[in-house]
Formats: structure tokens, C-alpha cells, sequence
């Protein structure tokens, strides 16, 4: 490929914004160049789109790429081994993938050791694919240390997913669980903050199959987005704006009637996720649990599609939700209390989309939200209230939420809630200077006598530790998802959760 005089500039541009290829001195700088060289022919290569892995059991785990440009039905091979260089192939086999599938290809590797790290690639014609690494469930009856790293809602436009490529460099991390807003539908220019650059496509709301299509590829074309699934499995939820904004079973606030029936745009919207996503395919209902060892069980709910009614409205300036609005179905209820009474891991583990615990926001001298957030389990208190009462006999249970942008940590009976800050979504930050911004998690503070920790400013993600003694969390943030200038991680918080206790966050009182 002809290097064009740009290329350079160009270059040390892509260096400083990729974040697991920081430029640190001259030697890296030439060093990594030549991975950019790689990186930039990649982008005309079939396997443009990279590679993932996803859903881990004990014994197998899902293997997923996409090949660009194809006009027919294709047959790929695929490879898992143990070493990185592939010296003995452990298990091998084909996949096919057509046009209708725009291109995507995912199987399950079976017969795979436990706990166990693998690297993977595919072959297509004399192509090969970049390396994958991936790591298997410890094997059922093992107590081995377990790290998630957790991660939601990564708007394109609105920043560089920094915090997807700071989870890429860490080997200590077992599984990525994304909580959803993977992708944002909205027309370019609605992210509430824009960077240069990253611009929406197709350049309107996606509505059709050929729309949310077109933006997975977009957002699979991220650097590092590809970084954090080459290096870890991940398991994915959606939330509402792989739909639509404030998605419900039959509506979303985003979705008006001229563009059609929402019955078709929410099946479009699912079709395209499970294409690009490496999520085992018969779990359609989403919601699914996944054993690691006798440390955890990870629960997932699935509280937009499968169950939930429209959010109660609060046009009379009162907040009144009722009985009769639900997150989830029965069978979703009913599947979830089973699981959590069943378990005998040390934690029940809960994905769990948007902010399970109370939170009173009507301290912010804003008109610009509510008093309480009714997408929020706040606005299905019987929903929440049913669940709450479970927790002290099944303690400790540690619930991961994604959804608000911003950090929170919560504590209740026989439960704590950590909620993790978006990868780029726009929170507190960009509405309000720093001072403003931090005044106003100040005031959140001492308004919620259940929140131990709160940060409505910055932009990162979450991990959480568990081992049989204690379970850590760790909320890492990275300096400034605006600027293509070298990044770093700025600044960390910890918490420590204690398992066995009642109150199981460091007390403040
Ligand atoms: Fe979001």
C-alpha cells in the first residue's frame, strides 16, 4: 500500500489516540509504528472488524468475527490454542457466514479446560485474522479469585473509548461484563457533546436492519473497542439504546410512529445484535446466568424487552408508580428467585441495567431532572421492593449497574449496588463546569444516607475482585475521553466490600 505524505502526522495522531499503543519514548514511538502500519492495513483487510469472544462456560466459549465485502456465502476456519504463537492447535473447525448475515461469523468452542487461558484466530482464504485471547469459567467446584471489569454505555460521538483499551492492558481480569449501550441510535450530532471526528453512521436515527448494521460495524471498527475483545471474553446485555431511548416492551421514547411499528424495529434491532455480539444465540430472551466456580454466580436480568411497561409518569408532579408496573416478565421473576435462592457460590452476582436503589436527585438545583429517575427500578418500587426483600436470606448479593453514566455506590440490607460511569456517555461533566459538577455529587451525598460513594463527573469503568476473604471494587477513570493528547488513567477510588456483614460497605456514620 502507497504511503501518502500524510501518513506520519496521521500516524502519530492514531498513537496518541489508541490507547493500549502509548507513545512513551522514541524507541516505542518506531516501535509502535509498525503496529499502526499493521493496524491501518488491517483496515483494508477482510478481518477489519477484528475478532471476540464471549459467554464463557467451564468448557466453551463463544468465538466471533466479521469478514468486510463479501458478496456470497463464505466458509471460514478458525483456531484455539493455548500458546500464543499457535505451536499445537488444542481445537479447530469452520464456520459459515453469508451476506445475510452481514459478514458476521460466530461459533462455540467446546471442549475446552476450565479456568483456562486460549488464543484464537480465524483463516479466510489467505487471510488470517488478528489473535484473540480468551479465558474459560474455573471449573465448577474450584474457589478461584475471580476480577470483572465492568462496562457500560459507549456513545461514539461523544469521546474516545479510552476505557475500553485501559480494560485491554489489564491481564488480571477474567471477564468483561458489558451492561449495555453498546451502540447509541440516535442521528449524528445528539450525543449531548461531540469530539472532531467521530460522526454517526448512517448519518440519520437507525430505524431498519441495513441501519443498526451499518453502526455495529462503525463501532466494531474502533480500535479500542477491538483491543478490549481481542484480549478478553465479554458478556453482554443490552440496555435501551441498542433499541431505542427509554425502550419498553411494546415502546421506547425514541421511537415515534412514522417510523414504523416498533414490534419490527425492536426485532431488527435484536437480529443485529446477536450477529455482532458473541453471545451464545439460544439465550433470546437475554437474560442468563453464568457459574464461576464456587466463588460467584452472574446473574443477568434483562429488564427492557422481556418484561418492562411503560415507565410511570410524573405529570402531576407526584411520583406514583403502581403495582402493575414491571421490569420483567413472570417467567424472568420467577427464574431470577429460583437462582438466587438455589446458589452456592460465596456472591450472587446481579447485571442489572439501570439503578436498582433509591436515589433522590431533587437536591440539584436544576429543573433538568426529576426528582427520581422512573426508568430506574425508582419507578417500579413493588418490582423492587418484591426483590429487596429476598436479599437478606441470600446474602451478600453485589448488583453491577450500568445506564446512568455516572458512579454510585449503594448499600442495603444483605446487598451492595455498584454502579459503574460510562465509557464516553455524557453525565454531570459536560452539562455543568467541574466545581459545579463535583458540588453537585457533594449534594447527592449527603441527601442519600445509601450512598457511600458517588463520582457524576468522569468517564470510565468499574472492576470488582471477589476471593473468599473480601470483595474489591475499584472505580478507574480515564483523564479526558475528549482529547486525542496521550491519555492516562488519572485517578482511582476503592471501596472495600466486606461479604458476610450486613452493612457491606465501609460505613461513613
Ligand atoms: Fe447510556
Amino acid at each position: 500500500m502507497p504511503i501518502s505524505s500524510g501518513f506520519y502526522s496521521d500516524l502519530t495522531a492514531d498513537l496518541q489516540k489508541c490507547c493500549f499503543l502509548r507513545p512513551v519514548n522514541a524507541t516505542r514511538f518506531f516501535l509502535l509504528a509498525a503496529l499502526i502500519s499493521g493496524a491501518r492495513l488491517l483496515a483494508q483487510h477482510p478481518f477489519a472488524f477484528g475478532v471476540a469472544s464471549g459467554d464463557p462456560y467451564s468448557e466453551s466459549v463463544v468465538l466471533w468475527t466479521a469478514l468486510e465485502g463479501i458478496s456470497g456465502p463464505e466458509t471460514l476456519t478458525w483456531e484455539c490454542s493455548q500458546d500464543a504463537d499457535f505451536t499445537s492447535i488444542f481445537t479447530s473447525g469452520s464456520v459459515q457466514t453469508d451476506p445475510e448475515h452481514s459478514g458476521t461469523a460466530k461459533v462455540v468452542a467446546r471442549g475446552l479446560e476450565a479456568g483456562t487461558t486460549y488464543y484464537y484466530r480465524f483463516w479466510w482464504r489467505e487471510h488470517v485474522s488478528p489473535i484473540g485471547r480468551t479465558k474459560t469459567a474455573p471449573a465448577p467446584n474450584a474457589m478461584d479469585p475471580v476480577k470483572l471489569a465492568v462496562v457500560s454505555c459507549a456513545h461514539y460521538e461523544a469521546g474516545y473509548f479510552y476505557g475500553y483499551g485501559e480494560i485491554a492492558q489489564r491481564s488480571d481480569v477474567d471477564v468483561v461484563v458489558h451492561l449495555g449501550d453498546y451502540i447509541y441510535e440516535y442521528a449524528p450530532g445528539k450525543a449531548g457533546w461531540k469530539v472532531p471526528g467521530r460522526v454517526h453512521v448512517p448519518d440519520h436515527e437507525i430505524v431498519s436492519l441495513n441501519d443498526y448494521r451499518t453502526r455495529y460495524a462503525q463501532y466494531h471498527r474502533d480500535l479500542n473497542l477491538q483491543a478490549m475483545h481481542a484480549s478478553h471474553p465479554v458478556i453482554a446485555i443490552w440496555d435501551d439504546h441498542e433499541i431505542a431511548n427509554n425502550s419498553y416492551t411494546t415502546g421506547a421514547d425514541n421511537h415515534q410512529d412514522d417510523e414504523g411499528a416498533y414490534s419490527q424495529r425492536r426485532a431488527v434491532a435484536m437480529q443485529a445484535y446477536y450477529e455482532w455480539m458473541p453471545v451464545r444465540e439460544e439465550h433470546s430472551e437475554g437474560y442468563r446466568a453464568f457459574r464461576y466456580g464456587q466463588m460467584l454466580d452472574l446473574i443477568l436480568l434483562e429488564t427492557r424487552l422481556d418484561g418492562r411497561t411503560e415507565a410511570p409518569r410524573t405529570d402531576a408532579g407526584r411520583f406514583a408508580p403502581l403495582a402493575e408496573h414491571h421490569l420483567m416478565s413472570e417467567n424472568q421473576r420467577n427464574w431470577l428467585t429460583e437462582r438466587l435462592q438455589s446458589s452456592s457460590a460465596a456472591y450472587r452476582v446481579l447485571g442489572n441495567q439501570t439503578i436498582f436503589s433509591p436515589l433522590d436527585l431533587g437536591v440539584l438545583p436544576t429543573k433538568r431532572v426529576k426528582d427520581h429517575n422512573p426508568d430506574a427500578w425508582d419507578g417500579y418500587l413493588e418490582e423492587r421492593e418484591n426483590l429487596a426483600r429476598l436479599f437478606p436470606s441470600v446474602a451478600p448479593v453485589v448488583i453491577l449497574t450500568g445506564d446512568s453514566h455516572c458512579s454510585w455506590g449503594f448499600e442495603g440490607p444483605g446487598y451492595v449496588e455498584l454502579c459503574t460511569p460510562s465509557i464516553t456517555s455524557t453525565n454531570f461533566d459536560e452539562y455543568a463546569n467541574p466545581l459545579v459538577a463535583r458540588f453537585a455529587g457533594f449534594l447527592l451525598w449527603l441527601r442519600n444516607r445509601n450512598l457511600e460513594y458517588v463520582n457524576v463527573r468522569d468517564h470510565g469503568f468499574l472492576t470488582v475482585a471477589f476471593s473468599q476473604e473480601v470483595a474489591q471494587a475499584e472505580w478507574i477513570y480515564v483523564q479526558d475521553i475528549k482529547s486525542d493528547e496521550p491519555w492516562r488513567v488519572s485517578h482511582r477510588r476503592r471501596r472495600i466490600v466486606h461479604p458476610w456483614t450486613k452493612n457491606l460497605l465501609t460505613k461513613r456514620r
